[in-house]
Order: structure tokens, then sequence, then C-alpha cells
């Protein structure tokens, strides 16, 4: 190469830095992919179990992120890479992917195809820092990624909305989880800085800051979630049965709670805790003050414990230590519950204090815990930043 077209080259690269994603794309395929996309995993802060109810939500994009290179293969497989899969795995639309991570990007494919794309054979590559299987949406994250990558890529006339119905599908359809909206909304649509308050049933949305002079922490008991897709179906179904016994659509339209009162047991709880969530986020919303706003935290961990029974012994006491800090205004689970990740509101600049307290006492007898967000970085001695 000459020394003009080696110092263009520098220069091109300079200016189009290329992204890791699309390096270890290189590296696997031995090609430069030809679109790249990212998307966010989010972190709940009000408004559990509330979407698949029509209920409101108020999730927040958390820093880490999926991404996603593409590069049109001259074939019509997909071959897909991912740090996740011990190896590329091999698909087509006639023989769909075993592997259960594939799944989520084979279904992006298939419902892209199915709202009218010309889907060509092409090679993936995924690469994430969302941290999986603890509730902070890494499907919503791989599934938003994939369709944006997508749209990149083939030119797609499909907003951010219409992406996040699609990645619910994908999850529904070829992962099996029958979720509501709010991961895909958030991880397609909120920012990291500002909640997103979803009206799930109209997808009638907007942002609104976080209280005065506070700070997410998220921490990771370490406990897997297990029984979480058969426990979140079963708890969808008793939701569906309360509202049929109510006689309405959805648990939404309850008005009174004494309406509630009057239902055998397990439907009882269940519709009791979708009523006082849909309260505790309405309230949130416009709630600058952090004391008030993490009072509602704490009666959300309650009540997910209490009457929709998706806590765990593990969850209950990294919540209850969050919420003895000074620096804490409220704790509670977050995401479907069943193990996974808890979220505190924190005032500002006590979070890491906060995390590494609780989690002193957490972690004896051989426990797991550990600071999701604020992303850990290198600790700089008596340096509080977050
Ligand atoms: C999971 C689902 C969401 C939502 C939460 C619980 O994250 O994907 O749709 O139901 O659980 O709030």
């Amino acid at each position: 190469m000459s020394h003009v077209a080696l110092e263009a080259e520098i220069a091109a690269k300079a200016e189009h830095p290329r992204s890791g994603c699309a390096h270890d794309f290189e590296q696997v395929f031995h090609v430069l992919p030809h679109a790249e996309a990212r998307a966010p995993g989010r972190v709940n802060l009000l408004g559990e179990h509330t979407d698949y109810n029509d209920g409101f939500v108020l999730p927040v994009a958390i820093p880490q992120q999926t991404r996603v290179a593409m590069a049109r293969n001259g074939g019509s497989t997909f071959r897909l890479h991912a740090a996740e899969l011990g190896s590329a795995v091999e698909f087509s639309f006639e023989h769909p992917p075993g592997e259960h991570f594939a799944s989520y990007v084979y279904g992006c494919l298939r419902l892209a195809r199915d709202e009218g794309a010309d889907i060509p054979g092409l090679d993936i590559h995924v690469a994430s820092e969302v941290p999986m299987g603890v509730g902070l949406s890494s499907s919503a994250a791989l599934e938003v990624a994939t369709l944006r990558c997508l749209r990149e890529l083939l030119g797609l006339d499909i907003d951010d909305v219409r992406i996040a119905q699609l990645a619910q599908q994908a999850e529904i359809q070829d992962a099996g989880v029958r979720c509501g909206i709010m991961d895909q909304m958030a991880s397609s649509l909120a920012a990291t800085d500002r909640a997103l308050l979803l009206d799930t049933r109209s997808l009638e949305r907007r942002t609104v800051p976080l209280p005065e002079g506070s700070a997410v922490l998220v921490l990771d008991s370490g406990v897997a979630r297990s029984l979480a897709a058969s426990g979140y179906n079963q708890r969808r179904a008793e939701c569906e049965e309360a509202a049929r016994l109510l006689g309405v659509e959805s648990l939404r339209e309850v008005e009174h709670l004494e309406h509630i009162e009057t239902l055998p047991d397990i439907p009882r709880k269940r519709a009791r805790h979708v009523f006082s969530e849909n309260l505790r986020v309405l309230q949130a919303v416009d709630c600058r003050d952090p004391q008030a706003f993490g009072a509602l935290m704490n009666a959300s961990h309650a009540s997910l414990r209490d009457d929709y029974e998706v806590s765990t012994p593990e969850l209950d006491l990294l919540v209850d230590l969050l919420q003895r800090q000074p620096g804490v205004f409220g704790a509670r689970l977050t995401g479907a519950g069943f193990g996974g990740a808890c979220v505190a509101l924190c005032r500002a600049g006590q979070a890491r204090k906060a995390a590494d307290a609780a989690l002193a006492n957490y972690n004896q007898h051989g426990r797991q815990g550990r600071i999701l967000i604020p992303v850990p970085t290198e600790r700089k001695e008596n340096n509080e930043s977050v």
C-alpha cells in the first residue's frame, strides 16, 4: 500500500473507529460487518408484573448494552456467533436453532420476514455487557439490538415502537415466556438518565426525571432465577383468572379495592398487588422527593413478597439490608423475581457505600452478591463519585 493510501486508511479509521463488536465480527467471519446496532438492558424502578395486566411501569435504561453486527453471507442460512454460545450456530427458517440463546435472534429474523422484509442469509455476531438471568432484560436487549441491526442493514421501515412489539413477540413465540411489553419498550425507547413512564395498554409514554439528588443502585443476589419462566406464566394465568372473576378485560380496569377483597385467596392476592402497584407508579411519577419515592419502592417489595409471592429469602434479606442503610431511600426486588437482582434508590454519592455495607453482611455464609450498577470500575481510594 502506498504511503498516501495508508495515511488515508488511517485517517478513515480515526474518523470511524471500528467498534469492539465489528472487530470481533471480523475475527470470526473474516470480513467487515455491513451493519451494527446496539440496545441497552433496563432496570425497573416501579410497576412490577403490571405490564401484562395493561398497567403502568417505570423502567430506566441501564448503561450495559448488547451489540449486534451483521453481514450478508451470500447464502440462505444464518451463522450466529456469540460468547454465550460455545461455537457458531447455524440455522435457517426451515431448521430453527435448538439453542435457547439463538432462538431470540431466530425469532426476530422470522418476525421481520413476516412483516414483509426479504431476509438474506446472514453472518451475525453478538456481544453483550448486560448481565444475563438477573432481571435486567438481557433478552430484550438482544432482541431490540437484532431488530435495529436488521433495520439498518435492510433499510426497513419500522419505528422504535414496532421494534419493541416484534421483540416482545419473539420472546413469547420463540422463547416461551408470555411476557408483557415493558422490557422491549424500555430497551427500545428509554434513556439512562430519566425513567420511562409507560401505559402498557395505550403505549402512551413520557420520560420523567429521577427524584432530586438520587442515584440508582442494582445488586445481584447471586441466586439464579429458578422457576422464572414457569412461575411467571403461572402468575399471568392467575391474573387472567382474577380478571375473569371480576368481569373485567384486565386487572388494570379494577377501580376499587373492595371488589378485589371478595375474591378467593390466590386471585385476591395477585389482583391486590397489581392494583396497589399501579397506584404506586402513578404516585411516583410526579414525586420529586426521594424519601417518598423510596417508601413506594419498599411498599412494592412487600407487595411482591406477600401478595404476588415472587420473592425469595435471599432477595428479602438483601432488600432488608439495603433498606437499613442510611444512604438508601428505598429498595425492592426488580424484574420478574424468583431470584436475580434488587434495585435501590440511594442518596447521590452514597450508592457504593450502601452497597458495600449491605453486601458485607449479605455475602456471609457463601452468598455471592455483587454490584451491577453503578457499573463497577477501577476503584479509586476514597473517591466516592456515585
Ligand atoms: C419480566 C417480563 C416483563 C415484566 C416483568 C415483571 O421482565 O419480561 O414483561 O412482566 O418480568 O414486571
